[in-house]
């Protein structure tokens, strides 16, 4: 059958389809492309460029289109309730990128609490910045998570190792569960941002969770915390996050995933006490790999006619 992929994808995943005998061709179409060539293919797999709004969908369930493949986790790039009305399975791939994304988490952490992006900004500059660079120590600190899925929880796997205290805000997750992965569960997120020195989020951006890290909530934290974001964009407000930056209301932050995607032009950009990289939590070469050939298995399995493993409107066909 044939497949479209329209994002850069690991080679060790389009060998997945091809070995199940697929045609497989690769294009970063843009998408008024897209809308007029997705009927012509049985599959199309993506990463979080491509955006399967409901034109492209519908488009393709005109023609051919089986299944959607995100070879990542977040599916917030793809209309899943219009592909479920036309009974397209999306399916994803939520484990591929768990160490990837917690490391990213981690490089942020201690960049922040170490001066590191600032030190060598300023060495590049010719500065012996060396008197005004103390730094904190992670051992004994608190680290704050926001979602205590898989990335929360590796990211906590990471805190033990430097000798953190963790405590957990996640709903859907019980108490004795997080216990078992040394999380301290509590109720309120605001409890994660009055008693936290770091504090990580690891939630899909949907809308129980817009803005909730608002002017509200960042407002609760302790003026020497920090605010790390490497899960999605819009769970931030990031104008109450420029404002409390720019005022050293905190003491700062680290995103990896913004409101609009790139963020052009953000005022973000002058502030010397924040560190941002361009949603690169996933994009190392192992998570590549392990989200492509999870995503292309299950790609496989639809078109195969048999049920996947990682279905996110199976509820919806
Ligand atoms: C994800 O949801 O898996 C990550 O945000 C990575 O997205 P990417 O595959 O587009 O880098």
């Amino acid at each position: 059958m044939k497949v479209l992929i329209t994002d850069k994808m690991a080679e060790e995943a389009v060998q997945v389809l091809k070995k199940a005998g697929h045609d497989v061709t690769y294009n970063e179409m843009d998408a008024l492309t897209l809308v007029k060539e997705i009927g012509k293919y049985d599959a199309l797999m993506i990463r979080s460029r491509t955006k399967a709004v409901k034109e492209v969908v519908e488009a393709g369930a005109k023609g051919n289109l089986k299944v959607i493949g995100r070879a990542g986790i977040g599916v917030d790039n793809v209309d899943i309730e219009i592909a479920g009305k036309h009974k397209i399975p999306v399916v994803n791939a939520p484990t591929g990128a768990t160490a990837s994304v917690a490391e990213l988490t981690f490089g942020h952490i201690l960049t922040l609490s170490r001066n590191i992006a600032y030190a060598d900004k300023t060495m590049k500059k010719g500065e012996w910045a060396k008197k005004t660079l103390k730094g904190f120590e992670l051992d004994g600190k608190t680290l704050g998570l926001i979602g205590t899925g898989n990335i929360g929880k590796y990211t906590a796997k990471l805190a033990k190792c430097f000798g953190m205290k963790v405590i957990g805000y996640d709903p859907f997750i019980s108490k004795e569960n997080m216990k078992k992965d040394s999380i301290e569960k509590v109720d309120e997120v605001a409890q994660i941002m009055e008693k936290s020195d770091y504090i990580s989020l690891h939630i899909p951006h949907i809308p129980a969770t817009h803005h909730i890290v608002n002017e509200e909530m960042i407002s609760k934290m302790k003026p020497s915390a920090y605010l790390i974001n490497c899960a999605r964009g819009g769970t931030i407000d990031e104008k109450a996050l420029y404002n409390a930056l720019k005022n050293g209301k905190i003491a700062g932050a680290a995103l990896d995933v913004y409101e609009k995607e790139p963020p052009e032009k953000s005022p973000l950009f002058e502030l010397d006490n924040v560190v941002l990289t361009p949603h690169i939590g996933a994009n190392t070469k192992e998570g590549q790999i392990k989200a492509g050939t999870i995503c292309a298995e299950q790609i496989n399995k639809v078109l195969a006619g048999k049920k996947p493993d990682y279905c996110v409107n199976r509820k919806l066909l």
